[in-house]
């Protein structure tokens, strides 16, 4: 049967990246978390004190794109890839809220853009890939077979979202995490390159309030009924 490139797009934290590592496992295709590209170019940006200080300075680092290598390298024991920047695993690091508090401004540079649109060209260009981000469906690949828009309330996210980050140790408020994901959805939709918004032929997909059982069984069915198709 012939692979497909399956593209899920949406909103910050609708749990894009959980559906699409099942779903990916399940068709045995390669995940790509395109977040994880941006948030690694923002966590370079920080540390080199581009971003996030009391000064911006864009200019430096889009001087600085080329020297910046990015890899996803597969963890067998966690079953999905690892972003990997100058070598250095930095998976945890990346989803710190400060960098989420930085990595809309550093998405919104039309360079950064354009350099990481053209690596996940590269890596979809075998097929048999799922990829998740917000620009996936309108530019990275208009072409995908499957298209797929992710949505669910501010509120429903933020929790989500909260509950992850105390999860793993950060010492978050709710009402902070909200502020971020309000934020976040004003930069995302509003940026002059590559805004998000729903792909003309993507299934919009409300997971407010549904499990994820339900969402990986209606999604695995969207992806089996196209692929089918092929
Ligand atoms: O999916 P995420 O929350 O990890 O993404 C982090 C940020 O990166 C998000 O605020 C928007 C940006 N992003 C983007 O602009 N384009 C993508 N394809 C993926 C993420």
């Amino acid at each position: 049967m012939k692979k497909i490139i399956i593209a899920i797009d949406g909103y910050s934290s609708t749990g894009k990246s959980t559906i699409a590592k099942q779903l990916s496992k399940s068709l045995g295709y390669v995940y790509v978390d395109t977040g994880a590209m941006y948030r690694a170019i923002t966590l370079f940006a920080m540390r080199k004190g581009y971003i996030g200080g009391a000064t911006e300075d864009a200019e430096a680092l889009v001087q600085s794109l080329s020297e910046i290598t990015l890899v996803f390298k597969y963890n067998e024991a966690l079953g999905y890839a690892e972003m990997y920047m100058d070598g250095e695993n930095v998976e945890r690091e990346i989803r710190t809220l400060a960098v989420s508090q930085n990595v809309s401004r550093v998405a919104a540079i039309e360079e950064v853009r354009l350099k990481l649109v053209e690596m996940q060209k590269q890596m979809g260009a075998e097929k048999g890939i799922v990829m998740d981000g917000r620009d996936i469906g309108t530019v990275v690949f208009p072409e995908a077979e499957l298209k797929i828009f992710m949505t669910a309330s501010p509120e429903k996210r933020a929790y989500r979202r909260y509950k992850e980050l105390l999860d793993r140790g950060e010492d978050v408020n709710y009402e902070d995490v909200l502020h971020n994901v309000q934020k976040r959805d004003h930069i995302d939709s509003h940026r002059e390159f590559s805004p998000l918004k729903k792909a003309v032929d993507a299934i919009e997909f409300d997971n407010s309030d549904m499990g994820l059982e339900e969402q990986f069984e209606r999604m695995y069915n969207f992806a089996l009924r196209v692929i089918e198709k092929q």
